[in-house]
């Protein structure tokens, strides 16, 4: 659909006047292949999504070439991210649609006329790390009066960051939130006509909109969402009140985009959602996680496919079963256990027991010997005691995490851990976060260097940015390895000799 948009060539590709075309009429799975520039926007935009929005591209465009003929240049926009993978991923469809419309993507915020944020609200430094972001770009745009700044993402479903940007920061031009990122073209055209902040927030949505365009990162990997929200209301969590309610994409939506990701050079993806355990069970017709994965290997050129996360509580024999016997499945399950002590976990409404967790990742291993584990842990949620850290990291020894994320507890407005009374003084947390997290280094070294003098399959990702002779790929269980190699390749899955240990990587060659 990509323009070659230089500045001596702004012309559409088509003259428009002979090649006008009713968006109405083009169903949703055709229109990713339009060329925008033949659209005809002369009438009402259209209800049905997504032309609605392949309308407001068309509009966009028009408009960002005007823009780019009266620059003499043309228009660079810039997206950063924060948080999960479903964040990185939503951000691709940000891309996606920035380069549909006209820019050009540029790593250089400072110069870009479109920046915008997708933020992250999970813990509190992730807000503090968006407002400071947010003043160096107000600082931008005073050299740069014509750029334009917008946030999105999780953050702005709390009304309290919206009313102190309306407050504190006029020159955001653009806010809208999670469940109404499918609208983005929309609501950018939106913002062009209006010349002021425009705010467009809901409170939920149940609809998924497909078929709309996506700039991908990686050429030979990608994110794949299979649901969105969470119902799971951990005490502590903020995501369930930012991304709303569970719901599943329809298997075939799913599988047909897996395809034709494969299609376009794609060997490895990864599938997402807060709880992909509990995938399919809101759909008409229920399918299981497990049964979707079954479909998933099926796809021919697919390599290797991943997940996050998995809820201890969901996590069903039959997915054990299948990644016991998959070729294509990795060895790495993300199996967040937040606290080892039963009590905690109560009070964080995870539903299961530190017995059932450790008798879980336990038979797992059995089951499948060469797989890795990896969790989160909170430390310092309301009431924790010592006792209940010594548990946690009974666990730790017993589980033997190849890697562990370690969170100190951050209090989220608006959830229940919040208005809890017995919040841990920060001394006692930081003491005891320094020592889980020496715990969880010595453990998850110990596991990695199970592998050395071993070849494994890796998965070349890039050159390393240190040193431009070696690169870097990952490994089934999401270890990453150094070899010496180039650019050429990337995206290939070869056989690495895994020579030296340094902790948490290692230092390779290509085995023949
Ligand atoms: N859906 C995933 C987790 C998403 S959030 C799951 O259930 O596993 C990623 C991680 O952030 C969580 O696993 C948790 O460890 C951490 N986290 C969430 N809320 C937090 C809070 N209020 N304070 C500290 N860490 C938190
Ligand atoms: Fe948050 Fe729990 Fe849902 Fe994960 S499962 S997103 S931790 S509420
Ligand atoms: Fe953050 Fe939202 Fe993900 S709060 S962790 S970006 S779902």
């Amino acid at each position: 659909m990509r323009d070659e948009y230089d500045i001596e060539n702004l012309n559409p590709r088509k003259d428009p006047l002979n090649s006008k075309v009713d968006l109405r009429n083009i169903k949703a799975d055709e229109l990713k292949a339009m060329d925008l520039d033949a659209v005809d926007t002369s009438p009402e935009a259209p209800d049905s999504e997504p032309q609605r929005q392949y309308y407001f591209m068309a509009k966009c465009r028009q408009h960002v070439r005007k823009e780019a003929l009266r620059l003499g240049r043309p228009l660079t926009c810039a997206t950063v991210t924060f948080g999960c993978q479903m964040n990185a991923r939503d951000s691709e469809k940000l891309a996606g649609i920035l380069e549909a419309v006209g820019y050009e993507p540029t790593e250089e915020e400072a110069a870009a006329d479109f920046l915008i944020f997708n933020t992250c609200t999970v813990r509190d430094n992730a807000n503090q790390r968006v407002y400071g972001r947010l003043g160096e770009a107000n600082g931008y745009k005073r050299h740069n009066p014509g750029m334009k700044i917008a946030l999105c993402g999780c953050m702005m479903q709390e009304e309290a960051v919206i009313q102190r940007l309306r407050k504190s920061y006029p020159f955001v031009d653009l806010i809208f939130g999670t469940h109404n990122l499918y609208k983005f073209a929309e609501l950018l055209y939106t913002s062009y006509e209006a010349g002021r902040m425009v705010i467009d927030i809901w409170k939920d949505t149940d609809r998924i909109v497909e078929d709309l365009p996506v700039q991908r990162k990686y050429p030979f990997k990608s994110g794949v969402n299979i649901m969105f929200g969470c119902n799971n209301f951990c005490s502590y969590c903020i995501v369930p009140y930012v991304r709303g309610r569970e719901r599943s994409r329809r298997p075939e939506e799913i599988l047909g985009e897996i395809r034709r990701l494969v299609a376009d050079g794609v060997v490895e993806i990864m599938l997402l959602g807060q709880n992909v355990n509990s995938y399919g069970r809101n759909l008409e017709e229920p399918m299981t996680f497990a049964g979707l994965l079954q479909e998933a290997e099926k796809i021919e050129g697919l390599q290797r496919i991943r997940f996050m996360t998995s809820h201890p509580k969901d996590l069903s024999d039959e997915l054990i079963e299948v990644m016991k016997h998959s070729a294509k499945i990795c060895r790495h399950l993300h199996l967040p256990l937040q606290s080892g002590s039963t009590r905690i976990l109560e009070q964080m409404n995870r539903r299961y027991t530190r017995e059932q967790y450790e008798e879980l990742a336990l038979r797992i291993r059995r089951e499948i010997p060469d797989i890795a584990i990896t969790t989160d842990i909170i430390v310092g949620f309301p009431g924790e005691t010592k006792e209940d850290l010594e548990e946690t990291m009974e666990v730790v020894r017993r589980v033997k995490f190849d890697n562990a994320f370690t969170f100190i507890y951050s209090k989220r407005t608006g959830t229940p851990a919040a208005a809890m009374e017995n919040q841990v003084p920060p001394e006692q947390v930081r003491q005891g976060f320094d020592r889980l997290l020496r715990l969880v280094q010595d453990t998850a070294r110990e596991q990695v260097a199970r592998y050395q003098g071993s070849v494994m399959d890796a998965l070349i990702e890039e050159v390393n940015g240190n040193d431009p002779a070696m690169v870097t790929g990952r490994l089934s269980n999401n270890t990453i390895v150094h070899v010496p190699g180039d650019a050429s390749m990337i995206g290939k899955l070869l056989p690495v000799s895994l020579d030296e240990c340094h902790g948490f990587y290692y230092i390779g060659h290509i085995a023949e």
